[in-house]
């Protein structure tokens, strides 16, 4: 359970959140009285918790910048308990509530979905800049937070991308752009859940994680066909 403090960022969170996942239905670990932990008698996962939650390593009582602290970042949603607790594989009714919820999420643009800049959104689709709990958090009024789309997507082929999933390059050239390929990017990137009930792809509009129109010019990186992605 490696979990590189240099490269944490949107993904890094959602890799850190399916930890939590994970470790979420064990038993709790017995630390003793004196404080002193056993690792010999922990299991992977319970060892996973203590180091991630209790081992001091990290300030879970920091704020963190979506309001709340580190640790209630850390607690488990209702879908992040369920799909933990199924091992990602959710009962059709699990399925389905889950879904209805994540529509419920979603909120969409005034005047309809559109693409912004796709030069911005390439930044954005790159950096990891954001919402990192980190010991200097991301200053927001410095720089705004972006996506880190490729920490898990293939987008440019001229830069590397994540497999985590599929690879998005050519998206746009696929697909067009019309009202209902946007439609599905845009409910993509603001809560996946939508569609893939336990996706391992953060929320990144119902979380706010990114802005209206930062979501419009990452959508225009992926869909316009000017966008190195799709030439
Ligand atoms: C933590 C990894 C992760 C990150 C970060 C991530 N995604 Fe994804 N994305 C996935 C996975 C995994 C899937 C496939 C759905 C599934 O099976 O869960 C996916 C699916 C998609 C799809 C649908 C692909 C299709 O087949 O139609 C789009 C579009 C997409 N992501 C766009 C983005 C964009 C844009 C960003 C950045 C704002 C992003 N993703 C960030 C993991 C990620």
């Amino acid at each position: 359970m490696m979990l590189n403090i240099k490269t944490r960022n949107a993904a890094g969170l959602a890799a850190l959140a399916s930890v939590a996942l994970i470790v979420g239905a064990c038993a709790a670990v017995d630390y003793g009285e004196s404080g002193k932990v056993d690792y010999t008698k922990m299991s992977a996962e319970e060892l996973g918790e203590y180091l991630v939650m209790e081992s001091g390593s990290w300030n879970m009582d920091q704020e963190v910048q979506e309001g709340g602290t580190a640790r209630d970042r850390m607690t488990q949603d209702a879908m992040q308990k369920v799909c933990s607790e199924t091992r990602n594989q959710p009962s059709p009714e699990q399925a389905g509530q889950i879904i209805a919820d994540a529509r419920a999420s979603i909120q969409y643009p005034e005047g309809g979905i559109r693409l912004g800049d796709w030069r911005n959104g390439r930044d954005l689709s790159w950096g990891g800049f954001g919402f990192r709990i980190v010991h200097n958090p991301d200053d927001h009024s410095l720089r705004e937070p972006s996506g880190n789309c490729y920490n898990c997507h293939t987008m440019d082929p001229a830069r590397p991308g994540g497999n985590l999933g599929p690879s998005l390059t050519g998206y746009g050239a696929q697909r067009g752009n019309n009202e209902a390929t946007r439609r599905f990017v845009y409910e993509m990137i603001y809560n996946p859940h939508a569609y893939f009930p336990c996706t391992a792809m953060p929320r990144m509009g119902a979380k706010n994680l990114l802005s209206e129109q930062a979501i419009a010019d990452i959508m225009a990186y992926v869909l316009h066909p000017d966008s190195p992605v799709n030439r």
